[in-house]
């Protein structure tokens, strides 16, 4: 009789140390192959894993466009450690038969969390304070230092009213806040907010903060007409992605005082360079894109991006894909 062809176990690179469980779940079904360093796989190793392996549990960091599919002829299945897929290059993937899953939901009120932090620390001036007393500088109490402006009962704008914009919104109600944001649909309901459209949004907001993904439409949404027409003073958030903001007219609006501050988790460039002039403007806050970085979000998202991958080997589409019309390859690993 002859032997049964012996079923090949599916290779997956995971490009970055993710929460243990999840790698060891995934061991169960594949052959690991874990990227241990610090700092991303560079361009030439990543092109190297992907010449081989059936699956890739990727990062925002990790580009994966058109030329770098056309040399994954294993490939099956992208699972993106985030919500954004900006990294990858949709189309090509699904014309290739590649699923791309990617990890929504889970991240929404820890993203939503960071962006009011974000806001909060620029308006009553958090870091800057805290500079200010570790510098030495604290010599007594004043009625004029370190002046910030109120939160309570402020304007928030909201780009984009996804889960993130929605989670948001929920947090200003709470703290008195007037509600405007911009939808490309009505949305079925909005019991915190008033759409409207986005330059009476900038011209009437306190704060603005951007919830949109990162696409040909938003790249630059917000560039120097539309500072201009925000209110002197007022404050921008931004959580979404780097590229939605001219950071050079960003840089311009704060230096001549027009804008109040800036509150980025995300910068058009990552990590910014350190002779960026937004860097030596006071208040400017910048977090090393953290949005979703949470010990307990992280570890679900780690949870769902390897469902993913298992799903696809199984002949599944993934839990959460961002590519739903792909044909996926019949073959099954
Ligand atoms: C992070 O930026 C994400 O898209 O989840």
């Amino acid at each position: 009789m002859e032997p049964m062809a012996k079923q090949r176990r599916p290779e997956v690179f995971v490009t970055r140390q993710i929460a243990d469980t999840a790698i060891a779940h995934l061991a169960m079904r594949a052959s690991v192959e874990l990227w241990e360093a610090e700092l991303p796989p560079p361009e030439d190793e990543l092109a190297k894993r992907l010449a081989t392996v059936d699956g890739i549990l990727s990062m925002v960091t990790d580009r994966l466009d058109a030329a770098a599919l056309a040399n994954a002829p294993n490939l099956r299945v992208i699972s993106n450690l985030a919500v954004g897929v900006d990294n990858i290059d949709l189309a090509a993937a699904t014309k290739r038969g590649i699923a791309v899953g990617h990890t929504p939901g889970v991240l929404t009120e820890t993203t939503a969390d960071l962006a009011f932090a974000l806001l909060m620390a620029t308006a009553r001036r958090v870091v800057e304070a805290d500079r200010y007393v570790r510098g030495g500088r604290w010599q007594a109490w004043g009625p004029r230092i370190l002046l910030g402006r109120d939160v309570w009962g402020a304007t928030l704008g909201i780009i984009g009213w996804g889960a993130i914009g929605q989670a948001v919104a929920r947090r200003a109600a709470g703290f008195g806040m007037r509600v405007l944001f911009t939808s490309r649909r009505p949305p079925a309901s909005a019991v915190v907010g008033m759409r409207v459209e986005l330059d009476e949004l900038l011209r009437s907001a306190d704060f603005v903060s951007i919830h949109v993904a990162l696409t040909d439409q938003t790249r630059h949404l917000i560039g120097e007409r539309e500072l201009a027409l925000m209110k002197r003073g007022a404050i921008l958030i931004n959580t979404a992605r780097g590229p939605i903001v001219d950071q050079r007219a960003l840089a311009d609006a704060l230096a001549s005082g027009h804008l109040g501050g800036v509150g980025l988790d995300v910068t058009e460039v990552e990590p910014i360079d350190a002779s960026d002039p937004l860097l030596s403007i006071p208040n400017v806050v910048i977090t090393p894109h953290i949005g979703s970085a949470s010990h307990a979000t992280r570890a679900k998202m780690a949870e769902i991006a390897v469902d993913s991958i298992l799903a696809v080997f199984e002949g599944r589409m993934p839990p959460f894909c961002a590519n739903p019309e792909v044909k996926l390859a019949a073959r099954r690993v």
